[in-house]
């Protein structure tokens, strides 16, 4: 029982929609109506600004990563039993809250921020593999989904040079679920209108 409610809670506090709020706050805009309709922190930047993307960036990565630091901790001291891929579930439970919010009619995000958060205690070497190739990519293609796309892909991908045996399987769900969360973003980036980033509008104005 204990288990089931921590996969509970771990999707509750993923559903936390911090982008849509800030935005609100800050703004009085709905995210969710403008550019790409998206949560994450790349379009708050668009409609909020970068103050408040960083913000949002942070808590969408610490709603990922608080749940799963919990539960290895109360497993590391024998607290509570949790089995080793039960905290796999736990991430994929947080990850799923943002990406599909109890508290959005389960819109969301696409969950690059929340997955790096709730992985990097999980696969850090995988998660900081995965952040250079991101950061090489966006430069080469000026693209954050092309990046945030090959972030996903490369997290399974280096973790097959790296020992982490059930967790490879997480790794694979979560790379599958954010190609599939950027499916508008490849539709855009072959009909060649993807948006744009934030700094990109500013130059063009
Ligand atoms: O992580 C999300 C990013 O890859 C794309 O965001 O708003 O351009 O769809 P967006």
């Amino acid at each position: 029982l204990i288990s089931a409610l921590f996969i509970l809670a771990a999707y509750l506090l993923g559903s936390v929609p911090f982008g849509y709020l800030f935005t609100k706050y800050a703004t009085g805009k709905n995210v969710l109506e403008l550019g790409s309709m998206s949560i994450g922190s790349t379009n708050v930047e668009r409609v909020a600004g970068k103050k408040i993307s960083v913000l949002t960036q942070v808590c969408d990565m610490l709603k990922g990563l608080l749940p799963v630091g919990i539960a290895i901790v109360l497993q590391k001291n024998n607290i509570i039993f949790l089995e080793d891929y039960f905290i796999c579930l736990i991430a994929l439970a947080a990850i799923l809250g943002h990406d599909f919010s109890i508290f959005l009619k389960l819109k969301g995000g696409k969950g690059v921020n929340t997955t790096l958060g709730a992985s990097i205690l999980l696969a850090p070497i995988q998660v900081l593999a995965s952040v250079i190739i991101f950061f090489v990519v966006k430069k080469f293609t000026k693209y954050v989904s092309v990046g945030s796309i090959c972030l996903g892909i490369s997290l399974p991908l280096t973790g097959l040079f790296f020992p982490i045996s059930y967790c490879f399987y997480y790794l694979l769900t979560v790379a599958l679920l954010i190609v599939i969360m950027h499916i508008p973003n490849i539709s855009r980036l072959i009909r060649g209108n993807e948006n744009a980033t934030a700094s990109q509008q500013k130059k063009q104005k």
